[in-house]
């Protein structure tokens, strides 16, 4: 069938057969359909969506393009990987990776960088100096083998199909389809040759997903997807109204997760981290009893034992484990403004979106896919939403490059506080669980 007929009977809403679907995107990878075609392609399935069947041929196409790990089979512990959808202030995989490594699972990590509005591990980890992310795979088995996690940005040998159509997506407004995200996320992961996967789907202004009902269709959709290809997976949705933790930035991410692995730090970030390391305990070690197994895991924080796995990560990854004794290891910036509130009253709002946004505007993600970031800039806030304050009172700090750039951060911190004289409800940090079960 001719790539055009093809495209055309996705876009009035025909089911592809499974040797259609496979063989067009075997044609793409092999360069014979242009990207042309294939953005035409992707915009019919975000206005028409998948079925089941295509989802899972689409998916195993990724896979089939690359690499395959298998850690299921070499009698080493269980390996568990987590993924979150994208969040502000999200540092949870630097303080999750260590965890479970302590708790004796193997975490072989692969994580993207910042997209958009949000912040992505791979720029965080980059911010420690030295840290390398750019491993290969014999070099990232190693460090597995020797810390009990890794983590690393994508390799192009694994699922290289999905970097070829994220990077049209991206530009062809193609990324928020459910079966595009859940056949990107889930081809490599499976491809990681996990165990078992945790998913950490946010909901509210600062994630991808804005609209709860949604965000639900989205975890039921990628732990069915997961399960289907033989990996176990739980889903948490978790609140993304407001930033996870009082950090958004690399650097001072990188602060705030140290700060949590010992044993301190902001409670919504300790309780994220603690609820997804305990899910991927029970996915492996079913019937585990669940009290027990968190209270483990908390005290393995609150001992130093995941800080000190920590810093051997660090250290086996070419970065300075200074960091995690001594934060002026870390890039610091110019600049720090205070942005004081405007009223006396309680902080009603803290858009997650908008301070995200700001953060990328001050440089801590980039506007575009090949753009650098500067580690060191990014905004604290030390009011977040219910906190009662005074006129004139420090609500947040701007750590800019320039003062130029802190004004306009000032600008948008504007937009994203709201105030108000009765404490907001707050959605639920940890919502709801969704497995196949
Ligand atoms: N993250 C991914 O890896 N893929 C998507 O499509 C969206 C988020």
């Amino acid at each position: 069938m001719l790539a055009q007929e093809l495209i055309a009977r996705k876009r009035d809403g025909a089911e592809l057969t499974d040797e259609e679907l496979r063989g067009f995107l075997a044609e793409y990878g092999a360069g014979h359909v242009p990207d042309y075609q294939m953005s035409a392609f992707l915009m019919a399935v975000l206005l028409n969506d998948m079925s089941a069947a295509e989802l899972a041929t689409l998916t195993r196409s990724i896979i089939d393009s690359g690499r395959r790990l298998d850690f299921r089979s070499d009698g080493g512990p269980p390996a568990v990987d987590k993924h979150s959808t994208g969040g502000v202030g999200d540092k949870v995989s630097l303080v999750l990776a260590p965890l479970l490594a302590e708790y004796g699972l193997r975490v072989p990590m692969m994580s993207g960088r910042g997209l958009g509005h949000t912040g992505g591990t791979v720029d965080k980890l980059e911010s420690i100096p030295g840290f390398r992310t750019a491993l290969d795979l014999d070099e990232f088995q190693a460090v597995l083998a020797d810390v009990g996690c890794a983590m690393i940005r994508q390799t192009p040998e694994i699922a290289p199909l999905d970097g070829r159509l994220y990077a049209l997506r991206d530009v062809t407004a193609t990324v928020p389809s459910i079966p595009l995200i859940c056949a990107s996320i889930i081809s490599k992961k499976v491809a990681e040759g996990i165990e078992a996967l945790v998913l950490d789907v946010k909901y509210g202004s600062g994630a991808f997903m804005r609209d709860p009902d949604q965000a639900v269709v989205l975890a039921e959709t990628l732990v069915g997807l997961a399960e289907s290809e033989g990996v176990r997976a739980t889903a948490l949705l978790t609140a993304m109204e407001q930033p996870l933790g009082e950090t958004v930035g690399n650097a001072l991410e990188v602060r705030e997760a140290v700060a949590c692995l010992h044993g301190e730090g902001p409670a919504d970030l300790r309780e994220v981290t603690l609820a997804l390391a305990e899910e991927s305990v029970l996915a492996v070690e079913r019937g585990a009893p669940r009290e027990e197994v968190r209270s483990d895991l908390a005290s393995m924080l609150d001992d130093g034992r995941a800080l000190a796995r920590f810093a051997r990560l660090v250290e086996r990854q070419g970065g300075d484990p200074a960091v995690v004794s001594n934060p002026e290891a870390l890039a610091d910036a110019p600049i720090r403004a205070t942005w004081e509130s405007p009223v006396d009253g309680y902080v009603t709002c803290t858009d997650a979106y908008e301070i995200g946004v700001a953060a990328v505007e001050l440089g801590a993600g980039r506007r575009r896919l090949e753009g650098e970031v500067d580690p060191a800039v990014g905004i604290e806030l030390l009011a977040r939403r219910g906190d009662r304050i005074e006129r004139g009172e420090a609500v947040a700090v701007i750590h800019a490059r320039s003062e130029n750039s802190a004004a306009s951060a000032a600008r948008r911190l504007g937009k994203a506080y709201g105030f108000g004289d009765v404490p907001p409800e707050d959605p639920p940090l940890v919502w709801k669980r969704v497995t196949t079960d």
